[in-house]
């Protein structure tokens, strides 16, 4: 069991935008689509993918659970909820999408609600989202770390992580970056902007090949299908260890999704 390199995001896209975003990426050779309950689009994700004409076997799907979902009473009926949303028996990969707010319902009770669901044959991994090190060394310690298929984090250029990078790394647990372009705050960096020159390359192209240079996911989004086509090609972009360094000069700390009231203790 793995996950996919590569994926389509759809965090704020709805209704047709959605559907033509996972339509073009499929299209496209997307083969991975990264959805939650809480972009209120997982229906519509269904819709795209029902009329794709691809075989639901050869996508990779993957919801996550929102946090009033988390509770053993609530997580696996919120879970069938969304299959029946998705149109599909089982997902492939069901994340914690934030860690319960402070600590309403335990990790342990989602946890284990989540090993039942893959027990059940609802999703076939699961996983965390959003995880800083304290609560993924939980994690571990509740479920093991060869049931923890990633923890899906913010990581860009501008917010490298690297202290829970090294943390995961030496844990052996797969990271995901979520908001590899910072949301397009990254597309106009020069440095980026000189090293994708240089390759011929776009700047998305050089974030995206950083990321998974260092074994990340990724699940760039876009409701453009050139840019869901050239981000893709981001995994025949090969940077040199110089380049690599340079970029690991852009760090700043810097942080788009931090929502009050949701956001754990950072490292
Ligand atoms: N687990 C979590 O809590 C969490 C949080 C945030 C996000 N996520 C996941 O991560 C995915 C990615 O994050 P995101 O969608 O917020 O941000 P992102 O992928 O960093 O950036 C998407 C933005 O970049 C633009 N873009 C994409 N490719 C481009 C290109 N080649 N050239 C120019 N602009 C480009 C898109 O605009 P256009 O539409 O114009 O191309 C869009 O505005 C989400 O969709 C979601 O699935 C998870």
């Amino acid at each position: 069991m793995s996950i996919p390199s590569f994926g389509l995001g759809t965090f704020r896209l709805q209704g047709q935008t959605v559907i033509d975003s996972v339509r073009n990426g499929l299209e496209v050779g997307y083969r991975a689509i990264d959805t939650a309950q809480i972009y209120d689009n997982e229906a519509d994700v269904g819709k795209a993918l029902a009329g794709s004409g691809v075989a639901r076997g050869d996508i990779f799907l993957t919801t996550k659970i929102w946090i009033d979902n988390l509770s053993r009473g609530k997580l696996i009926p919120s879970l069938r909820e969304s299959l029946a949303k998705l149109g599909t028996d089982h997902v492939d990969l069901t994340l914690i999408h934030w860690p319960s707010p402070n600590g309403a319902v335990p990790l342990a009770e989602s946890l284990e609600a989540l090993l039942e669901a893959r027990e059940q044959g609802l999703t076939r991994q699961i996983g965390v989202s959003n995880f800083p090190i304290a609560l993924l060394q939980q994690a571990i310690d509740i479920a093991g770390k060869d049931n923890i298929a990633t923890n899906q984090v913010e990581i860009s250029p501008y917010l490298q992580n690297r202290k829970l990078a090294a943390f995961a790394r030496e844990q052996g647990v797969h990271l995901t970056s979520y908001m590899t372009l910072a949301y397009g705050k990254v597309l106009k960096d020069p440095v980026l902007a000189a090293i994708a020159a240089a390759h011929g390359a776009t700047t998305a192209q050089v974030a995206l090949a950083w990321a998974l240079q260092q074994g990340y996911a990724v699940i760039p989004s876009s409701t453009k299908r050139e840019n869901l086509a050239s981000n893709l090609a981001a995994q025949k972009l090969v940077l040199s260890e110089a380049e690599l360094a340079q970029i690991a000069t852009l760090d700043r700390n810097e942080r788009q999704a931090d929502p009050e009231g949701l956001s754990p203790a950072w490292d």
